[in-house]
């Protein structure tokens, strides 16, 4: 294979180096593009664009491959819990026990937030969207631990990513609280990270909590199953703000805001939306396939496509196993499951999707199991904000351990040329 990549313009030759992943991926390096051909690349929406060099998160497209540091994400969702994950997304190796003990107390001790944060989300009416609050109260982290953000050492950088993944969860459960009008609480010490996630949000007053193991094992999962996903919008975003050194929790509040959207996360929202929608309509899935491919209709078939799995979502298969298990083990009957698996069969024997190679993603089915779960569809996209949480972390401190410089990327300008100022009387 050749060692560099050829340019020809305006009868001038350059040549840029080809970079050569671990799995046989090839890129050209155009960083002397600009100083030495004047020229710059343009990829609206980055379709063709490397934006950085990762060892995190490999995924092949085609083939349907996700892996995690190495890792099949099939063997993680089976074998690890999500602490594992976590501590391997971040620090690029499975933990041994001392490691994963000394990891999950460091995660505890952080455990609490500040009481006065309580009256930040007090201010917030209760119709707020989850994600617009969890991204706030994120940020509003920050006043109460400004040790976070100034941090260019291993240590400061480790003791902010133990405090956000302590406060995460209690964050996220308040968002939860506050819409069910319940008392906001804490965690309990003595459960471990997922249980204890679940307690805070449905502990009621009271009440002794008891969990399920089957739910806190399917949440279990499904935190694993989003916890990264490389260079997505999200986690591009993560990485651009922390670019600036504007420190962790700010990176990981636009996170939560770039991954609210229902062309991202916010898809498993839209998903259960559209299939509520089809059966109170009749069920007719036939009918939305068709309004999914009239160029004229705006409706799209939430939970398919997916701009890398062009094969299938490698995820999207475990959590359709893992929906009918879940459903079967609680005793849930929901019919929108039916609708999906009807959707998804005229889906893949349809040309148009076929063509285009849309296939189901991991969006899909989460829904109907955090349905099932008896998580309220508004906090779907929290939980998967949760799960990604590993991911952007890892991503930010591999960002900044590079020393990468600030994100900021050029255009091509298509706006006027220099005109003369018209004062305010004669426009
Ligand atoms: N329903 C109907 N048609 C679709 C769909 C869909 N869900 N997705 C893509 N298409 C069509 C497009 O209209 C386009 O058709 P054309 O070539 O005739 O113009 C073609 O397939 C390619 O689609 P793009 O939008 O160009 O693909 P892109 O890679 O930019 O977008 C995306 C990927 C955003 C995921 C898209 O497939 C989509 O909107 N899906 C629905 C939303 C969704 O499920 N998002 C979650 C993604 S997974 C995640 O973020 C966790």
């Amino acid at each position: 294979m050749s060692k560099v990549a050829t340019l020809e313009f305006d009868g001038k030759k350059y040549e840029f180096p080809i970079t050569v992943g671990s799995e046989d991926e090839i890129g050209i390096d155009i960083k002397k593009l600009r100083a030495e051909a004047g020229l710059i690349t343009l990829d609206p929406g980055f379709k063709n664009t490397g934006s950085c060099e990762s060892a995190i998160t490999f995924l092949d497209g085609e083939k349907g491959i996700l892996r995690y540091r190495g890792y099949a994400i099939e063997d993680l969702a089976e074998k690890a819990d999500f602490l594992e994950v976590v501590y391997l997304l971040i620090f690029g190796e499975l933990p041994n026990k001392q490691q994963l003990d000394k990891f999950t107390a460091d995660i505890k001790e952080e455990s609490h937030v500040d009481e006065e944060m309580k009256k930040i989300l007090d201010g917030f009416p209760k119709s707020a969207h989850p994600m617009g609050v969890l991204s706030s109260l994120t940020s509003a982290l920050i006043a109460f631990n400004p040790s976070s953000v100034d941090v260019s050492s291993e240590e400061d950088m480790y003791n902010a990513i133990v405090k956000i993944i302590g406060k995460f969860p209690v964050l996220a459960a308040w968002t939860m609280r506050k819409k069910n009008s319940l008392p906001l609480n804490h965690g309990d010490d003595t459960l471990g990270y997922v249980e204890n996630l679940h307690k805070m949000m449905f502990e009621k007053p009271g009440k002794s909590y008891k969990a399920d193991k089957a739910v806190i094992d399917a949440l279990d999962k499904l935190l694993i199953l989003h916890a990264d996903h490389e260079q997505n919008c999200s986690t591009s975003t993560v990485r651009m703000v922390g670019s600036s050194h504007a420190g962790l929790f700010a990176s990981i509040s636009a996170g939560i805001s770039a991954l609210w959207g229902p062309l991202h996360g916010g898809a498993n929202q839209a998903v259960i939306e559209m299939l509520e929608g089809i059966k109170k309509d009749g069920g007719d899935t036939h009918k939305f396939m068709q309004k999914a491919k009239d160029k004229d209709d705006p409706f799209r078939l939430m939970g398919f496509g997916h701009r890398v799995y062009k094969n299938f979502d490698p995820r999207a298969k475990i959590i359709k196993k893992s929906a009918d298990e879940v459903l079967g083990q609680l005793g849930v009957e929901d019919p929108v499951l039916d609708i999906a698996k009807g959707l998804e069969k005229e889906a893949l024997e349809d040309d148009y999707f076929v063509k285009r190679k849309l296939y189901p993603n991991v969006d899909f089915y989460s829904g109907i199991i955090y349905r099932a779960l008896g998580i309220p569809v508004e906090m779907f996209t929290v939980m998967f904000a949760l799960g990604r949480l590993p991911g952007w972390i890892a991503q930010w401190r591999e960002m900044r351990l590079r020393k990468e410089p600030i994100g900021r990327p050029r255009q091509i300008y298509t706006g006027e040329n220099h005109r003369d100022f018209k004062p305010l009387g004669s426009r």
